[in-house]
């Protein structure tokens, strides 16, 4: 089972909540968390791309860094973990997206992927007039097909003459192509985006479900196996939860509780409002039923709440659901988060031995000198 940090790109991280620790997004933090994941054996780091953010009390990702800039930053301050960034197509050329892929491909000697969004959110590009009308949101995945079609061309030959509906390109160049094989996330949740990472994708991130439930969000590996059936590629699911633990149950439902307790429900409610625009996608997606939702303090994210032991058992159970490859995990304090997962949560994990045992391998050994 591979483990990745969602990298906080925006202030306070994925909780909306006054009571919840709130720190504004930097170079600096997420350089301090990135490296600790990597000490730890953690497999990857993502960062999201947020052009608006949904305002209240806490002014929740009012605040948002870039995240191709941010990530071939962290790039060339690690050397082991792989680093994603995400593209806001609707805003950036794909052969533009290509040549910074291949640039933190290089910066990173290999270690670089990309995440693909359609957007979702009208005010992130009505503010730039950069919106197509609200009739996009019909046809968001056959724009993001062509445009994937783009990059791969490109990647692989260093030349597109793609001609589509959205995309014209002509002798359209560009090299250095990167050193290692570029792979392609989405987070497809509705069957058009589901059908989408079937085809194009390598793999599929989706939320969890519910608190303290790791299985719930399985019947969407069904889902996108029923699309790879048809088309014959093997995409693996990547699956995001937010992690609240600590040394007993007992304090982490306090935790918990608390932060609900200070819901901004100011920013909650733009949310809702924002994830409801989109109706022709079905009420399948997450962003979705936040419309409905009856605890949106952190985004609907599956969360897991509980003592070390309690996460590391509900994080192995994730591990046996067939068609998941992976765990995208965010933290109420990503610092003490990382370093719990790392130190507390990791050595309990039955589908983490590997990285333990590869961890005491390399661990310094300490050679005690005798006295004379
Ligand atoms: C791990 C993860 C990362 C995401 N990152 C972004 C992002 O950076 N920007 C964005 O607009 N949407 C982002 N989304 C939303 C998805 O791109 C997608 O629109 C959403 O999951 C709903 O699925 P659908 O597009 O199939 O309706 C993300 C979702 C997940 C689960």
């Amino acid at each position: 089972m591979k483990i990745g940090v969602f990298c906080p790109i925006g202030n306070n991280g994925w909780l909306l909540s006054e009571n919840a620790p709130q720190y504004m997004p930097s170079f600096e933090l997420n350089k301090k968390i990135v490296q600790r994941a990597e000490h730890y054996g953690f497999d990857f780091a993502l960062s999201m791309i947020k052009l608006r953010g949904f305002g209240g009390k806490t002014e929740f990702w009012d605040h948002n860094l870039e995240t191709f800039t941010l990530m071939a930053g962290l790039a060339a301050v690690t050397s082991k973990i792989k680093i994603y960034a995400t593209a806001a197509t609707l805003v950036m050329p794909p052969a533009i997206v290509a040549r910074m892929a291949s640039t933190i491909d290089s910066i990173s000697n290999g270690r670089f992927g990309l995440n693909v969004v359609t957007g979702w959110q009208a005010p992130e590009y009505t503010q730039m007039g950069m919106w197509p009308g609200d009739e996009y949101f019909g046809k968001r995945y056959d724009y993001l097909s062509e445009y994937v079609q783009v990059l791969r061309e490109l990647w692989a030959t260093g030349k597109s003459d793609f001609k589509g509906e959205h995309f014209e390109m002509q002798d359209c160049r560009v090299s250095p192509t990167p050193q290692a094989d570029m792979k392609i996330i989405c987070a497809g949740q509705s069957d058009t985006g589901l059908a989408f990472s079937a085809q194009y994708a390598d793999y599929n991130f989706v939320f969890g479900k519910g608190l303290n439930t790791p299985t719930a969000y399985a019947e969407i590996n069904d889902r996108l196996k029923a699309h790879t059936d048809k088309t014959g590629r093997d995409v693996q699911t990547y699956v995001l939860f937010m992690v609240i633990a600590a040394e007993t149950d007992e304090e982490a439902l306090a935790k918990w509780q608390s932060y609900n307790d200070g819901a901004d429900m100011e920013a909650i409610n733009w949310l809702m409002n924002q994830g409801g625009k989109d109706t022709t996608s079905g009420t399948d997606t997450n962003i979705r039923q936040m419309a409905s939702s009856v605890s949106p303090v952190n985004i609907n994210m599956g969360t897991l709440v509980g003592s070390y032991e309690k996460v590391a058992a509900m994080l192995d159970e994730i591990g046996d659901i067939k068609g998941t490859e992976g765990i995208l995990l965010t933290f109420d304090d990503f610092v003490q988060g990382v370093e719990d997962f790392g130190q507390k949560i990791q050595p309990l994990m039955q589908c983490r031995q590997h990285v333990v045992m590869d961890l005491a391998e390399q661990a310094p050994v300490t050679v005690l000198e005798k006295s004379a």
